[in-house]
């Protein structure tokens, strides 16, 4: 599978893996979805955030070099970006459902989330009952458009393809809620006290990285082992405080 890599060499001691391009973890992503994912030119890659940091230390700790390819992510989470081969991984704050087990293999779980609702402060919208005839955003394919789906009796559910899109569509008007993972809500309820979060869910969500099914055993154990090495050496808890301490 794969294999179009240079030929070249990376005259490191990296692993094949059968990597697209040999030498580099290609990985896709769903930008933006701060705190997990952003573009940052500052950042050698181009992007960071916890997801791109803590897969580009695992990467180094591979002898990989790390490409982040921005991957819409209804086509990552249904599997069909990483079957396409359009990247080694996904990196991309999705959580581990068993749905999609059935299309993707995951790592160990990286990151434990919860769902909320965010709302503008004086919008008068005080839970997930007083949605009826509202206007709803979600981010297609993710666990929060299934949660809105579920609990959010009468709403009019908006579906977005990036996240990117919601919050400016809150600030115009166009929606009067997101539903979607607390630690996102959180950075803009931090931005602008005009909008605040009214409730979260304890939907006992995991991260994982993703990788497409039966094609990357040598690749996701190897990650599974680093990923332990940076939570046994404390790397893990300085990149986690880094972005969620306040
Ligand atoms: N955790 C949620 C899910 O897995 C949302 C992830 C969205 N990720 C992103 N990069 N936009 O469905």
């Amino acid at each position: 599978s794969g294999g179009s890599g240079s030929g070249s060499g990376s005259g490191s001691s990296a692993k094949d893996y059968g990597l697209i391009n040999a030498g580099t973890l290609t990985v896709c992503s769903d930008v933006p979805y701060p705190p997990f994912e952003q573009e940052d030119k500052s950042s050698p890659s181009g992007f960071s955030g916890f997801d791109v940091d803590l897969v580009t230390a695992i990467a180094k700790k591979l002898d990989l070099k790390i490409s982040i390819q921005v991957t819409n992510f209804d086509s990552l989470q249904s599997g069909t970006a990483l079957v396409a081969g359009q990247c080694d991984m996904g990196a991309s704050a999705m959580t581990i459902t068993d749905a999609r087990k059935k299309n993707i293999d995951f790592s160990d779980p990286y990151y434990d989330s919860l769902q909320s609702l965010l709302v503008k402060t004086d919008s008068g919208i005080k839970d997930i009952n007083g949605l009826s005839g509202k206007n709803v955003g979600v981010q297609q394919g993710t666990t929060g458009e299934n949660y809105a789906k579920q609990h959010a009796k009468g709403a009019n559910l908006v579906q977005y393809p990036s996240d990117g899109e919601l919050w400016p569509a809150m600030q115009a008007g166009q929606i009067d809620a997101i539903l979607q993972d607390q630690p996102v809500n959180l950075v803009h309820e931090k931005a602008d006290s005009k909008y605040k979060i009214v409730e979260t869910y304890n939907t006992n969500e995991s991260y994982g990285f993703a990788f497409a099914k039966g094609e990357k055993d040598a690749l996701r154990k190897d990650v599974d082992a680093q990923l332990k090495a940076l939570k046994d050496s404390g790397d893990y808890k300085k990149l986690y405080d880094k972005y969620f301490t306040a």
